[in-house]
């Protein structure tokens, strides 16, 4: 397949790609998507195909004005509706009971659809002019570190698609917080850049994190295994790089230290080896960074990633560490 690189003057020609069932990357304030029509099986279907994903993971569904998750779903909470006004347009997705129109496709069987109304203007006016909500996945594919900048996208989709939009690098680098508020607490489902805190600042009521979030720390022992996480696409290998990748976690000085010694190690062995290593406490930075870091050590073709953890248990840095993790198969050294 031919795939059109187009502007962010072209968006009405992307637009109508997507209305006729076809499959549009775009850029988001978070990462890269890849479009299509989300009332539209067949087109669903396709970006399954493209990103070489599992069916049974659920899309999230974007629209362009908060009123229209409306068509998604049959009643608003006042817990939703607060949501919506603090943290619209923005990185905080929604997952809400679902209405009988959106496709098994699209929510992947569950009874429930995710619903976010992004920030970037690109992304907003794509979905206006396309007339129709969005499912985009993000647009790696599956199981690679999710792209945060055009030429992450071209890499992994270039000829899998019928079009990419060229746009800035992404703001916040890693996906939005998937919120779970079809039940009666709301649950994190994914961490993100929008934190528990933030979310119960604004609804003035605990928030619950999925227990699966927590699996396979060293501290919780390899009992975490029996937690399903409640969010489909979190079950999967994830945001892996091609390299081998160990996480470092401890007392900062030791971690410093323990990188330097693994490094010269494994180069006196012959590998090459990549180091990812954040300064403290810049949260914001490391998940601006993150996954752009890791397609960079993979394009210098590195054997060996070695990558600092950061100190956080909940907030920015926590939804960074989650990435790490998986990125690294859960391979940890503490020091
Ligand atoms: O920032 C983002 O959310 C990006 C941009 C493109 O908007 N999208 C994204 O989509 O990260 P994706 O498909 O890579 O991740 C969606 C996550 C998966 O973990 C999926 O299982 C979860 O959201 N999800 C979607 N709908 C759900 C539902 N109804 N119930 C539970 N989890 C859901
Ligand atoms: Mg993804």
């Amino acid at each position: 397949m031919d795939t059109k690189i187009l502007t962010e003057k072209e968006i009405q020609e992307a637009a109508a790609v997507i209305k006729e069932g076809g499959l549009v990357a775009f850029p988001t304030e978070t990462v890269y998507g890849l479009g299509a029509d989300a009332l539209n099986e067949k087109a669903v279907a396709k970006v399954y195909e493209a990103k070489g994903r599992p069916s049974d993971n659920p899309m999230i569904v974007h629209i362009a004005r908060a009123s229209d998750i409306g068509q998604l779903t049959p009643r608003l909470s006042p817990d939703i509706v607060t949501l919506i006004e603090n943290f619209w347009p923005g990185p905080l997705t929604l997952v809400v009971k679902r209405k009988e129109g959106v496709p098994d496709r699209t929510t992947g069987g569950l009874d429930t659809v995710g619903v976010r109304m992004p920030d970037s203007p690109i992304a907003l006016e794509l979905i206006n002019w396309a007339g129709c909500p969005i499912a985009a996945p993000s647009a790696n594919l599956s199981g690679k570190p999710s792209p945060t900048r055009f030429e992450d996208v071209v890499e992994d989709l270039d000829g899998k698609v019928d079009a990419i939009i060229k746009g800035p690098d992404c703001r916040v680098g890693i996906e939005s917080t998937v919120l779970d508020v079809s039940g009666d607490t709301p649950t994190i489902l994914r961490p993100g850049i929008i934190t528990p805190e933030n979310i119960e600042a604004a609804i003035g009521k605990k928030v619950a994190v999925d227990p699966a979030l927590y699996v396979k720390r060293p501290e919780n022992g390899s009992g975490g295994e029996e937690f399903k996480p409640k969010s489909p696409g979190m079950k999967y290998r994830h945001y892996a790089p091609k390299a081998d990748m160990t996480v470092i976690e401890g007392n900062r000085e030791q971690v410093k230290a323990e990188i330097q010694r693994l490094k010269a190690l494994n180069e006196r062995l012959g590998n090459k080896v990549g180091v990812i290593l954040f300064e403290e406490k810049a949260f914001i930075e490391a998940a601006h960074n993150f996954f752009a870091q890791l397609r960079d050590l993979d394009r210098q073709n590195v054997d060996l990633i070695l990558a600092g953890a950061l100190s956080d248990t909940d907030g920015v840095g926590f939804a960074v560490m989650n990435r790490m993790l998986k990125s690294a198969g859960y391979n940890i050294v503490r020091v």
